[in-house]
């Protein structure tokens, strides 16, 4: 059967949000979209390149590559329909193609571990995989009542704090973290764009008016018809170097969750490195593994 490759345009996004939403009816943690957020896709068109495999006038495969990083072209989005596997085996080929046109020298993907049919495509294709997180939940059925720590405040993006001090303080706690740094501009599109994205749940721990931690999260709505829930990604949960030990991530993420809960949010979600002494933090409070997301990486050399 015939493939063809095309830039994602206007008319095809409703096709491109159905295509990616179906990996969530397998899991259901998987983030969904909407038209507006992959409108942003054509907004951004000169660094999120997206396009879509189509076969007999349907779309049955999408993906993005994304250049916003220096040596490595990364893939946000890659999903495609159960018996397509050649159609998405030439669109992954051409994502691989475009980011070596643009000199990239590797690509990353992430999977999650049960997508069996993208990791075939990605081992075919010479991807190997690079690391793995653990994805961690936590219900949220229990009220916390821990003392917090004497000189602590815990404040957000709703009251004084400032999206430049959070960012700044953020960096900090992340600065060994090799991922990309969080962005002033990404909070503020996602304070703006993202409902779930409350500044009120966007938390930055005080000591004498300085921040020593942050803690970032998100709410959606899961499930389909009678049968929804909602649910909470968090990240960024991070407090600078020296004043690690000292109970302010365990306060930021009390709060957290009390504030969460508050929005009706059953259950929290976050990803961990498994092999890291952080999941004696996040056992202590409760969470347990779910899932492995693994990133898969392509040398272009
Ligand atoms: C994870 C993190 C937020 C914890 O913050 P913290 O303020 O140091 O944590 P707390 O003081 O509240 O720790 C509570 C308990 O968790 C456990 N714990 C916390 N960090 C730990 C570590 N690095 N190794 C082993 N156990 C740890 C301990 O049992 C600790 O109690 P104790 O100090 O009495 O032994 C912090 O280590 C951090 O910012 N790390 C860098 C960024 C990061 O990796 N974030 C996680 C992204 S998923």
């Amino acid at each position: 059967m015939a493939t063809s490759i095309v830039p994602l345009a206007e008319e095809h996004l409703a096709e491109w949000v159905a295509i990616h939403n179906q990996v969530h009816l397998i899991l259901p943690w998987h983030l969904t979209i909407d038209t507006r957020s992959a409108a942003k896709l054509l907004d951004d068109s000169e660094n999120q390149l997206s396009f879509l495999a189509v076969e007999n006038g349907s779309c049955v495969a999408i993906g993005t590559l994304d250049t916003r990083m220096e040596s490595t072209a990364s893939v946000p989005h890659f999903a495609f329909q159960i018996d397509a596997h050649q159609a998405a085996m030439i669109l992954l080929k051409h994502l691989i193609a475009e980011a070596r046109n643009r000199q990239f020298e590797e690509v990353s993907i992430l999977c999650w571990e049960s997508i069996t049919q993208l990791q075939k495509l990605l081992t075919e294709s010479g991807f190997v995989e690079k690391n793995r997180q653990s994805l961690m939940i936590l219900n949220l059925s229990k009220a916390c009542d821990t003392v917090p720590k004497q000189g602590l405040t815990i404040s957000s993006l709703g009251d004084s704090v400032s999206v430049e001090e959070f960012v700044a303080a953020n960096r900090a706690a992340f600065a060994d973290d090799a991922s990309r740094p969080l962005e002033v501009e990404e909070i503020e599109e996602w304070l703006e764009t993202q409902p779930g994205f409350r500044p009120d749940i966007q938390l930055a721990a005080l000591i004498d008016n300085r921040i020593v931690g942050t803690a970032l999260s998100e709410y959606e709505d899961v499930g389909q018809g009678d049968v929804t829930a909602r649910h909470a990604w968090i990240y960024g949960m991070g407090v600078i170097p020296t004043m690690l030990r000292q109970g302010i991530g365990t306060a930021l993420m009390e709060e957290l969750c009390r504030r969460l809960r508050k929005y009706g949010v059953s259950r929290v979600r976050l990803l961990t490195d498994p092999e890291g002494g952080i999941n004696t933090f996040y056992d202590r409070l409760g969470f347990v593994h779910e899932a492995y997301r693994i990133e898969y990486i392509l040398a272009l050399g």
